[in-house]
């Protein structure tokens, strides 16, 4: 019985809602994926000090190469997130991937409320992108599998 429980956590529609929306961003992934970080540090100026390639260069932000290979990872491991859901009911990355993840961002310093302030500008970044297509299930579903990544991480994360 727990099965189905799980089962209907995410449905197939929601799948494709995350998935066609990522297909549609992803030629451009590098811009959007700055935009994402900007709205972040927009909001939490502060979160720019925890990223060591911030930390110790001198190029303007918009320049650093660093930034958008970070931003291009939540996008993509929330969207296998959601194929993993759909398919398994649970997230499933492979656990030294998880346990390195969990033990980077503890060790940065990252807290919930980074991970909220994340989750906002992911919504955002996604509802500019797909201008038309977004709708309250599109926002739902990288919601939904954006919160069962970082509740997989956070209990790595020590
Ligand atoms: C590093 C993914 C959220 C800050 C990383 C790495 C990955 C990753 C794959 C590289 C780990 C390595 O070195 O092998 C993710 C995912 C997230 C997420 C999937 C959400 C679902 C966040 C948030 C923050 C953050 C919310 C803070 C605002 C950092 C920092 C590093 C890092 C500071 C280390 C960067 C450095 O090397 O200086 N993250 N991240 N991450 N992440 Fe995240």
């Amino acid at each position: 019985c727990g099965n189905l429980e799980v089962a209907s956590l995410f449905t197939e529609e929601q799948e494709a809602l995350v998935v066609k929306s990522w297909n549609l961003m992803k030629k451009n992934a590098g811009e959007w994926g700055l935009k994402f970080f900007l709205k972040i540090f927009e909001i939490a100026p502060s979160a720019q000090k925890m990223f060591s390639f911030l930390r110790d260069s001198n190029v303007p932000l918009e320049q650093n190469a660093k930034l958008k290979p970070h931003a291009k990872s939540v996008f993509v491991m929330t969207c296998e997130a959601a194929v993993q859901l759909r398919k398994s009911g649970r997230v499933v990355i492979r656990d030294s991937t998880l346990t390195k993840i969990g033990a980077v961002h503890f060790k940065y310093g990252v807290v919930d409320e980074h991970f909220e302030v994340t989750k906002y500008a992911l919504l955002e970044t996604i509802k500019e992108a797909v201008g038309e297509m977004w709708s309250g299930e599109m926002k739902a579903a990288w919601g939904l599998a954006y919160d069962q990544l970082v509740a997989a991480i956070k209990t790595h994360m020590k």
